[in-house]
């Protein structure tokens, strides 16, 4: 039998939540399976850890990491540590030391959810958004000097990579060459930036000479905010960079219906070190500790989990359990507009899992 050795890190707020709720829907998937099984280690990296040891995550963290097949992260963000610190002590650290330089966010309207956008059919809204993940606005390159001085200046230098550029190009042609519509939207402010992304804009032209069946063109990032509320179906893949990426995908996730159900994969596809999964909604601190929080986002990054092992079918499944569980209204949660807990959400995928494998079975 495969195991697959899984390190979780819930970190903070809500991720104390919906990670062992994540943790749970894999053990339920692994007994109806009986085909794999996973080998969890948890990690109590985060604020907590942050008080007692002055850091988030110990220095040989990484390392500890290394020989984990998959990691599934729940958030960094403390009310009482300053957020730079939290990101770039955990999150950051691990993206950027392990090179998961792919950050991959789909976007659906799951059945059931009633999106804001009424002009549009759920089938116009499906989205695959290519975030650029280890340089770019956050490179973390700049400085402060005369600090509290009136002369005080400033400096956060978005850094690209002619390595970096291509390789996430390359990644998101791939991905929309895999997507049915073949079709990518390539982000850009070339307009206003005249460096760095004119070299994106140059690069993405590049790459597309590999790619001759796949259809892409450039948008600029304000126009593509309108474009995702007027015109969604005109949009499949589309590939960022880091900052532009997170504020679009903040912006899909509330046009699929909620940014609780919105998964990512921080992927490293060249698999030299484990890939991470996690949520995007962040650790939500003013409903931490209730049992509310919405556990969807995090199973789809466990579906993102199991495709990313190889695990298509057990994927399927469990995408299919989530969508049976969403289809429910009295299985929402408060973001929702519902009154279900965390653990309600969570039986119900578990038992849905449970109910798919006897079918399965059945038919077999
Ligand atoms: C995200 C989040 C993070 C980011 C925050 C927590 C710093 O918003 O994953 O999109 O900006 O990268
Ligand atoms: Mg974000």
């Amino acid at each position: 039998m495969k195991i697959y050795r899984v390190a979780t890190i819930p970190g903070d707020g809500i991720g104390k939540e919906v990670i062992p709720a994540g943790q749970q829907v894999l053990e339920a998937l692994a007994t109806s399976e009986n085909a794999f099984r996973f080998e969890f280690e948890n990690f109590d990296w985060g604020g907590d850890y942050y008080r007692e040891h002055g850091v988030m995550m110990p220095a040989n963290g990484l390392e500890a990491l290394l020989t984990k097949d998959a990691i599934l992260f729940g958030s960094a963000g403390d009310p009482h540590i300053p957020d730079h610190v939290t990101l770039w002590g955990l999150r950051l650290k691990i993206c950027q030391g392990l090179d998961q330089y792919a950050n991959v966010r789909p976007t659906r309207i799951l059945p059931g959810i009633d999106a804001p956008l009424k002009r549009c059919a759920a089938e116009d809204l499906n989205w695959v958004i290519v975030r650029e993940n280890t340089e770019g606005e956050y490179s973390g390159v700049g400085g402060r000097m005369h600090q509290g001085h009136p002369i005080e200046v400033a400096t956060d230098l978005s850094l690209m990579t002619r390595v970096g550029v291509e390789r996430i190009q390359r990644y998101a042609f791939r991905l929309a060459q895999s997507r049915p519509r073949k079709l990518l939207t390539v982000i850009t402010k070339s307009n206003a930036q005249r460096h760095a992304m004119v070299m994106w804009d140059e690069i993405a032209a590049e790459i597309a000479q590999e790619f001759p069946d796949v259809r892409w063109e450039k948008e600029l990032v304000d126009a593509a905010t309108a474009r995702m509320v007027n015109r969604p179906a005109s949009l499949d893949t589309i590939v960022a960079t880091n900052l532009h990426a997170d504020i679009l995908s903040d912006l899909a996730a509330a046009l699929a219906g909620s940014m609780g159900i919105a998964p990512t994969g921080n992927i490293n596809p060249e698999r030299m070190y484990p890939s991470m999964f996690e949520p995007i909604h962040g650790s939500a601190f003013d409903i931490m500790g209730k049992g509310i929080a919405n556990p969807v986002g995090t199973f789809w990054s466990v579906v993102m989990l199991l495709e990313h092992l190889g695990e298509m079918e057990a994927a399927a499944r469990v995408m299919q359990a989530i969508e049976d569980v969403t289809a429910n209204p009295a299985l929402h949660t408060a973001d929702l507009g519902g009154t279900a807990t965390t653990a309600m959400v969570t039986e119900a995928v578990c038992t849905q899992i449970a109910a798919s494998a006897k079918a399965q079975l059945t038919v077999a």
